[in-house]
């Protein structure tokens, strides 16, 4: 990989400025100074030394960010605040979201680069569990929970995979419209707005939605919404299991 490339990669600076600080004899390559930006160096292998301090190379970067609601799953966007204005300790350029949560929806959003287990995590074949926190207007019942478990018509070719409805809390009163109740779902697929149509279909509405978790990855509680951290090794990991 050519030296510029590298040190642009790993946040340094865009590749015109990285070029300057080569030219200016601010990088050491295994404790030599850089010949110049065009040097090919080995990720991994080469020590590389920018102002004194060492830049070792980061493939894959894995953040955990609490997506807060008014911010779009994407990497630009025309109109809104996307995520990825939120992550701004990165090194790496090409992070994205993987897969997407509703502008209004909050919680656990994986942000990476790791285009292999992305596409592992969102392919529809491995069912990936992902649990969501719920509040809806009106009674959510028994009959929900079994009608969720089934699988349920929202309007695809198919009906929804069995979905895991837990009550948390509702009024015990009769009322029906204006009642709220609290509930836990864990879906295993992910069709647009899929909590919230399997609510629709059994005539209530999602008031406010969050995710929880993503295969065995749990949102981190003390991250407030839009703070955000790196994935510990053993996450990663186990998001990889
Ligand atoms: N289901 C929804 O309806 N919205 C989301 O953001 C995620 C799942």
């Amino acid at each position: 990989m050519r030296l510029d490339k590298y040190l642009a990669d790993m946040g340094i600076g865009t590749r015109s400025e990285v070029k300057q600080y080569i030219r200016r004899k601010q990088v050491l390559v295994n404790g030599v100074l850089a010949e110049g930006p065009q040097q090919k160096i080995e990720p991994g292998n080469d020590q590389i030394v920018f102002q004194g301090r060492e830049i070792a190379y980061l493939e894959y970067e894995y953040f955990m960010f609490h997506k807060p609601g008014g911010c779009v799953s994407a990497v630009t966007d025309q109109r809104y605040k996307t995520v990825m204005d939120y992550i701004v300790e990165k090194n790496r350029k090409d992070l994205f979201p993987v897969g997407r949560l509703d502008l209004d929806t909050e919680g656990l959003l994986l942000i990476t680069n790791d285009g292999a287990l992305s596409h592992d995590l969102l392919a529809p074949g491995r069912h990936i569990p992902k649990t969501y926190f719920a509040r809806v207007s009106g009674k959510v019942t028994e009959e929900d929970v079994r009608l969720f478990a089934d699988g349920i018509d929202i309007g695809e070719k198919k009906i929804t995979q069995p979905a895991k409805l837990q009550i948390l809390s509702t009024d015990s009163s009769e009322c029906e419209k204006n009642c709220l109740s609290e509930i836990e779902l864990t879906i295993t697929e992910g069709k647009y707005h899929q909590v919230k149509r399997m609510f629709e279909a059994v005539g209530k509405k999602v008031l406010y939605l969050k995710r929880l978790s993503m295969g065995d990855l749990k949102l981190d509680e003390s991250l407030p919404p839009g703070a955000y951290r790196r994935l510990t090794e053993v996450e990663v990991e186990l998001l990889k299991s």
